[in-house]
């Protein structure tokens, strides 16, 4: 019995490393790209446009924006497009987080392949999501990669106008893919009985 298991246990460690083999190496896990790339390229494009704010917060400020502001502009713009691209690629193909990568929130998710709308979503279930939906997945990376090469565009002209636009959409777009792969960032309905639980607020 316990050689079946061990059987068993080889043959499963063989195909599981087959599946490996058979993925580019160089093909980053969901969580990589999220973490390394977009979160910090996002960042970067955030904080030069809001440094560089019109007193209204409706435009942006030539003077505001330097020379190396545009640099990191067009870097970060190119890491997004180029990130956008390949995960728009083979959507099936991407590991949503590998050993040692955290998905956030992902503790506090159910078991099973399904979640509920406002459930935590653990790795599986971001997979199976994608794995459904591969098309709407490549939709969103291909929307990202667009405002990625948007901002390299800006960058050489030093379009001030495509800047703040697309900074001001970056959330959209990410919410946009995290909302039907990852979780969504509305919060749930108050049930009545959490409604009627909560102290009424008295100033
Ligand atoms: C094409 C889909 C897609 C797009 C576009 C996208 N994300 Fe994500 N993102 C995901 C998925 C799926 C997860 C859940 C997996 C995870 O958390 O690693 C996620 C999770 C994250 C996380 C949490 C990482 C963690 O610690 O678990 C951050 C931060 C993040 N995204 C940042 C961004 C930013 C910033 C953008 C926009 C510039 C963006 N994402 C655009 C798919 C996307």
């Amino acid at each position: 019995m316990s050689n079946r298991v061990g059987a068993l246990v080889v043959v499963s460690v063989m195909a599981a490393s087959a599946a490996l083999a058979a993925q580019p190496v160089s093909l980053p896990t969901i969580n990589d790209s999220m973490t390394k790339v977009l979160s910090v390229n996002a960042q970067t494009i955030w904080d030069i446009s809001s440094h560089a704010f019109n007193k209204r917060g409706d435009g942006l400020v030539a003077s505001k924006v330097t020379a190396k502001d545009w640099q990191q502009v067009a870097d970060a713009g190119r890491q997004m497009q180029e990130r956008g691209l390949l995960l728009a690629k083979t959507p099936r193909a991407l590991v949503v987080a590998g050993p040692g990568e955290q998905v956030m929130g992902a503790e506090a998710a159910h078991g099973g392949l399904k979640k509920g709308t406002w459930d935590a979503a653990s790795p599986k279930q971001i997979k199976a999501l994608i794995d459904a939906n591969p098309a709407l997945f490549n939709k969103r990376a291909m929307i990202l990669a667009t405002a990625g090469s948007d901002l390299v565009k800006a960058s050489k002209t030093r379009n001030l106008k495509v800047l703040y636009r697309v900074s001001s959409e970056l959330d959209e777009v990410c919410d946009g893919c995290h909302q039907p792969f990852w979780g969504t960032d509305e919060p749930p309905p108050m049930s009545k009985a959490l409604a009627a639980s909560l102290p009424t607020l008295k100033r």
